[in-house]
This record gives structure tokens, sequence and C-alpha cells, in this order.
């Protein structure tokens, strides 16, 4: 199956690490314009401009903190501006917050949910107009299979991810057949957010202790959602596909 998604731009959000930087280079490697959000990172993400340009395509990197609608207005317009659209959205930012419920303050939920939650809100208000006067346009969210399952600790986190879930549903539904709306909801995955070079054998076996019996590589998410903002993904709408061992089979 060949991918075609020149003559597109996409805009990653947290692009910098991880399933965001795997997402952006795939998504050039499909031939698509990549704006790189990130927040903090220029390094990373200038590198991360100079590997997709290396391999001939055009991309961007700019700053932007997604929880904060002003800085998310200004990210949509400088990426419009620069490449003429947004025609693919992926709302990958996010963070993770490990904690016992009754430790948990008013600003850490907050935190947490403004950055993983807010953040589609806010990115999807302000990529959807440009999306719909152009008559064409494809977001992809990235949840998490714990979003579905929940887990004690994280209960920002998880229903941060669970909002994310029903998001996607209920934009894919309003904004149908002008803009897909579909999401990835990944399984373990090595990255920053679970760093298995810092975690305990023991950490490890107990994340690792799903069907296919590892933790997941960011390419492997990646791949689902380039499908998802493909061409060959067109009927695909409002579905949460699930790269993820095996962890959740629903
Ligand atoms: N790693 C996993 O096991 C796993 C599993 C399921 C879902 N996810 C989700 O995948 C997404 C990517 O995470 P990852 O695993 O690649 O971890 P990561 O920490 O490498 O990536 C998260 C990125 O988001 C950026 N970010 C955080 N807050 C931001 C903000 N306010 N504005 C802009 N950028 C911001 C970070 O700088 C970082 O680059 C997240 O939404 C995460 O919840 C990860």
């Amino acid at each position: 199956m060949h991918i075609d998604l020149s003559g597109r731009t996409a805009l990653v959000t947290g692009a910098a690490t991880g399933i965001g930087r795997a997402t952006a280079l795939a998504l050039g490697e499909a031939g698509a314009n990549l704006v790189a959000n990130h927040l903090g990172r220029p390094e990373d993400a200038a590198e991360l401009v100079h590997e997709l340009e290396r391999a001939g395509g055009r991309a961007l990197a700019i700053e932007a903190d997604v929880s904060d609608a002003a800085q998310v207005a200004r990210l949509i317009g400088e990426a419009e501006a620069h490449f003429g659209a947004v025609d693919v959205l992926v709302n990958n930012a996010g963070i993770l917050l490990e904690k016992p419920f009754l430790d948990m303050s008013e600003e850490d939920w907050d935190r947490v949910l403004n950055t993983d939650l807010k953040s589609v809100f806010l990115c999807c208000r302000a990529a959807l107009p440009g999306m719909l006067k152009r008559g064409r346009g494809c977001i992809v969210n990235v949840a998490s299979e714990l979003g579905y399952l929940g887990r004690a600790g994280y209960a920002a986190y998880t229903t941060a991810k669970g909002g994310v879930i029903t998001l996607t549903r209920s934009l894919a539904r309003e904004f149908a057949p002008t803009v897909r709306v579909n999401a990835v909801a990944p399984g373990p995955v090595a990255t920053d957010m679970l760093d298995t070079s810092v975690m305990s054998p023991e950490m490890i076996r107990k994340e690792a202790d799903i069907p296919l019996g590892r933790v997941g590589r960011p390419e492997e998410i990646a791949g689902t959602v380039v499908f998802l903002a493909s061409e060959q993904a067109s009927f695909y709408c409002g579905q949460i596909l699930s790269p993820n061992g095996g962890a959740l089979m629903a």
C-alpha cells in the first residue's frame, strides 16, 4: 500500500520526541509538509526539521504551549501562513502524572487535563475553520488504552484520555463528511514518557505483560496515524485504532 500525502500539510503537536517525532518523520516520508510543534525543545525540533529536509521534505518548527489558547491560535496561524493550510492535525502532545488520587492537587489535575485534553479542544477549534473552508481535512488524536481501562494512580491522565476518545467521536459526527476525525489508543510504548532505560526490570516486565510480550516502538504507532491521515482510511470516521500489543482487545 503506497501512502501519498504530497501537497498536504500536517501539523504534529509535541513532535520533538517519542511518538510525535516518529509520526512527523513518517508523515514527511509520505510526502507531507510538516509543522513540528514543540514546547521548550528547540534543539530536538531543529534536528527533526533538518532530518525532514535532508530527506527532501519541507518542514517548520513552531514552539507553542498547546494548553494555551493564544499560543494555539498563533501556532495554527503561523502554520497556515507558511504552508497555506493545515490539512492534517495530529494532537499528540501530552504529559503523564503518576500520583495517588488523594495526594493530587487541583493544580496537578488542571495541568494534566489542560495539556492532555483541553489542548485537543484548542487545536481542533483553531484548525477546523481552515479545513472547512478548504473543504477537506483530517484530525488524528493520540489517546491511550488507559483511556478505556483506567489505572490506579493515574486518575487525571486516564480521565483526559477517556475524554480524548469521546471528543474524537463527537467531532467526527459534527464535522463529517468534510473532516474525518479519528484517534489512536496506543498501549505501552518506549518513549520519554515510558522510559525503559530508567525503569526497574520488574516495572518493564509489568508493562510488557501483554500478549505480544514487549512494549511498542514509536514507529509502530506512527504507521497507524499516517494510515488514518491518508486516503486509504477514507471510510474511517470516529474510530479509535489500538496499536497496543494486545493489551486490550475490544
Ligand atoms: N508512551 C506510551 O506508553 C504512551 C501510551 C499511550 C499513549 N501515549 C500518548 O502518546 C503521546 C506522545 O507521548 P510519548 O509517549 O511520545 O511521550 P513524550 O514525552 O516523548 O512526548 C510528549 C511530547 O509532548 C510535548 N508536550 C508536553 N506538553 C506540551 C505542551 N503543553 N505543548 C506542546 N507540547 C507539549 C513534550 O515536550 C513531548 O515532546 C502522548 O499524548 C501520550 O499520552 C503514550
